[in-house]
């Protein structure tokens, strides 16, 4: 049987199927005319491609066991167009409903893209910045962003100097022609915060490339440091990367030397299954139906601010359990 995977938390509205192996898969990204995600307009972007979204992923829908979507978080308007046809979706096939965490769905397609099992995970996306392991039934967080997301932090530096929207990969690409300068580094106990950062970077005089440079130097250096301090303590062995910002060559470096001086493995998902899919939501679903993980109608509500931990990982069983 296959599993129809519903993902629209923010900018993406994509659908997947699941079976073995990824089925298919269909995208219809929402770019802002300007400025960054206005959630309304994410919502009414989402709301006017699902038909499109849904039909080219729904071939073959007498083979389909279960519709699962991404519960949360995000959000809230996109989140609600996403549920709405979800159930609409369940109700018409006759198949249960499945929430999905959106940052385990992160995590479960990582693992799945790379083969690795019990990972120490950096979740780098827009909204989103934990460090991430498994222990004790739960993906625990170790530690995570305490204002904005990484990735939001970059487009919002891109924005003040009109760059577009998303910023990362612009920034990316100024940074590799210049010099690093030196901007503040903010990492509380095993937290970390990026507004100071992306203000003084901001306010810098220096030029634009090599505040770039500075910029996702500090960044990613403070996530590969609570990276690697959640490795030490966990007594992992692999370190996976994922979200938007994991396409970053820089970040990808800096991982991977950090893990080549501990011994660790390091791996990315490819491209596909890095940022927000439905296929991490397909795949997710997957898994959870055959632990026997539904979801009524009436707890099928949104949860935009649903977290990792919330999450009881019925499908995983580790020595130690
Ligand atoms: P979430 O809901 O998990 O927070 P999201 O909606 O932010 O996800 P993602 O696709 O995971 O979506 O990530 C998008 C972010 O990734 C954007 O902020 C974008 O700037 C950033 N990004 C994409 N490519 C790069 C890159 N090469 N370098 C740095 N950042 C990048
Ligand atoms: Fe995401």
């Amino acid at each position: 049987g296959l599993v129809l995977g519903l993902e629209g938390t923010a900018w993406n509205l994509s659908a997947a199927l699941f079976g073995e192996d990824l089925v298919a898969l269909h995208s219809a990204p929402y770019v802002p005319p300007k400025g960054g995600i206005h959630p309304r307009e994410a919502a009414q972007h989402h709301a006017s491609m699902m038909k499109e979204v849904i039909s080219r992923v729904l071939t073959e829908p007498e083979r389909i066991r279960a519709v699962a979507f991404s519960q949360g978080p995000g959000l809230g308007p996109s989140l609600r167009t996403v549920a709405t046809a979800a159930r609409a979706l369940s109700i018409a096939l006759g198949v249960p409903l499945i929430g999905v965490n959106h940052c385990v769905a992160h995590v479960e397609i990582g693992r799945w893209a790379t083969g690795f099992s019990d990972p120490i995970v950096l979740y780098a996306s827009g909204a989103n910045t934990q460090v991430l392991g498994y222990l004790n039934g739960r993906y625990r967080i170790f530690g995570e962003t305490l204002d904005i997301g990484l990735g939001n932090a970059l487009d919002k530096f891109a924005r003040s100097h009109d760059l577009p929207h998303p910023g990362g990969p612009v920034i990316e690409r100024l940074a590799r022609q210049g010099e690093y300068i030196e901007l503040p580094y903010t990492v509380k106990g095993m937290d970390l915060a990026f507004s100071g950062l992306v203000s003084a970077a901001q306010e810098s005089t220096a030029a634009l490339e090599d505040v770039c440079n500075g910029l996702q130097e500090t960044a990613f250096a403070m996530c590969v440091e609570v990276t690697e301090r959640a490795l030490a303590h966990a007594g992992k062995d692999e370190v996976l990367l994922v979200g938007g910002v994991g396409a970053n060559a820089r970040l990808q470096e800096m991982l991977g030397v950090m893990c080549e001086d501990r011994g660790a493995s390091f791996a990315v998902p490819e491209r596909t299954f890095l940022g927000d899919n439905g296929a991490m939501i397909a795949y997710t679903g997957k898994v959870m139906l055959e632990h026997g993980v539904t979801l009524s109608l009436e707890e099928s509500r949104i949860r935009p601010g649903y977290r990792a931990d919330e999450v009881a990982i019925t499908w995983r069983t580790e020595p130690g359990d």
